[in-house]
């Protein structure tokens, strides 16, 4: 309390560091080779977390947009293609899709996992479908069962956007042995983050050979004659960045057993108060990352919901709202946008609907805290919740 006022405490910071990471920069820097193809920290980061993700092949890039759309390059994706994504989401899974040319097709969520519906998915697969995007929402893997049957049936193949799911598990399996491509992130806020990066994930060598060409302007490793085998781009991590990120990958299995201990308490306290729905787990994802705290307070709307936000951010907690649906976003509507309307969209996705006007969620580093604090912060939570 501080004049009065029921404020939350001090909660652990974000990114974190220590000597591993100072270690790792000056590795870094006395190689005397600060890009990839001089060094070896982006090859040991790449060989780390691929074992750590039991993936086969890892590719290191520049962000985690930059790895949807490799990605999405590699499986084939381009003009006259279409992408279903879904309507829940951060706007990268579907500007990766459009900065290839093709379309991108927003289907509905779950409304308790927040991750997308497979039946909204399979009613939406057309013949141009070329990719189906499960993102795992706040760590939350999706039915990755049922998306599975929906890609044998169809023969689309799945790109998984991992960006908020390093580490996590899906019956035992990690991201990586769940047979498709995945992508992460590794900007400031994200689980493990160098400030900016990316990774993708590959189940065979094939598709990472030619990730690896297109991302690096089509060259391979060892041309020294200016020999461009495909066209691509410069998506190379660099040196620095790859030396951090081999200290915060050392650190992500305590962060998630912590933030696994956590959550079950910030959710059964958050429960109890009326009017909170928090974000529902799957139980066959038998480990979350637990990327964000997420809630619901159904039938707020967005206004309301918008001043909840800014009355927990003065009370001292890390909250945001929820993703707007994407196709609410102007930048959505600028190419490779489906031939509907906005509200033909919101017609199809009103889980999306409901979820982004009601949705709050707060920083991953809340559930760093201890038990103590997070009955701290939930407390906040009904006092702000009380005083509307
Ligand atoms: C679900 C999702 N996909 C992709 C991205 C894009 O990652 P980046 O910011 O590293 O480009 C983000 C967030 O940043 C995200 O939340």
């Amino acid at each position: 309390m501080s004049g009065g006022v029921l404020r939350a405490p001090e909660l652990p910071a974000w990114p974190q560091y220590s000597d591993e990471e100072r270690d790792g920069l000056i590795r870094a820097l006395e190689q005397g080779q600060w890009w990839r193809m001089g060094g070896s920290e982006v090859d040991s980061l790449e060989r780390e977390f691929a074992a750590y993700h039991g993936a086969d092949y890892a590719l290191a890039v520049t962000n985690g947009t930059h790895a949807l759309e490799l990605a999405l390059q590699v499986l084939g994706v381009g003009p006259g293609t279409e992408v279903i994504v879904p309507a829940f989401t951060f706007i990268s899974s579907s500007q990766a899709a459009q900065r290839l040319g093709a379309v991108a097709v927003p289907v509905d969520v779950d409304l308790d996992t927040y991750c997308i519906d497979p039946q909204a998915a399979a009613a939406a697969v057309t013949s141009r479908t070329k990719v189906i995007m499960p993102v795992h929402m706040a760590g939350q893997i999706s039915d990755m069962d049922a998306l599975a049957k929906l890609s044998a049936d169809t023969g689309v193949p799945l790109l998984q956007d991992a960006a908020h799911a390093h580490g996590t598990r899906w019956q035992g399996r990690k991201v990586g042995e769940l047979g498709s491509v995945a992508a992460f992130s590794f900007q400031n806020g994200k689980l493990m983050t160098a400030g900016e990066g990316g990774a993708v994930t590959f189940p065979d060598a094939e598709l990472f050979e030619l990730a690896f060409l297109r991302h690096s302007c089509g060259r391979p490793r060892t041309d020294r004659r200016y020999f461009h085998q495909t066209s691509g781009s410069n998506f190379r991590l660099n040196e620095f960045s790859a030396s951090v990120l081999r200290a915060q990958l050392g650190r992500l299995a305590g962060q998630i057993d912590t933030r696994e201990q956590r959550w079950p308490v910030l959710a059964e306290a958050l429960g109890a108060i009326p009017g909170v729905v928090p974000q529902s787990r799957d139980e066959r994802c038998d480990r979350n990352s637990h990327y964000m705290a997420m809630f619901r307070v159904p039938g707020l709307g967005e206004e309301r919901r918008n001043a909840l936000v800014d009355a927990l951010l003065e009370r001292g907690l890390p909250a945001f709202a929820a993703f707007r649906s994407i196709y609410r976003s102007n930048g959505f509507w600028e190419t490779g946008a489906p031939d509907s309307t906005v509200d033909e969209l919101a017609a199809r996705c009103p889980n999306t609907e409901a979820l982004s006007a009601d949705g709050i969620w707060l920083h991953h580093r809340t559930l760093l805290g201890t038990e103590e604090q997070m009955h701290q912060v939930a407390a906040v939570v009904a006092d702000v919740m009380a005083a509307r």
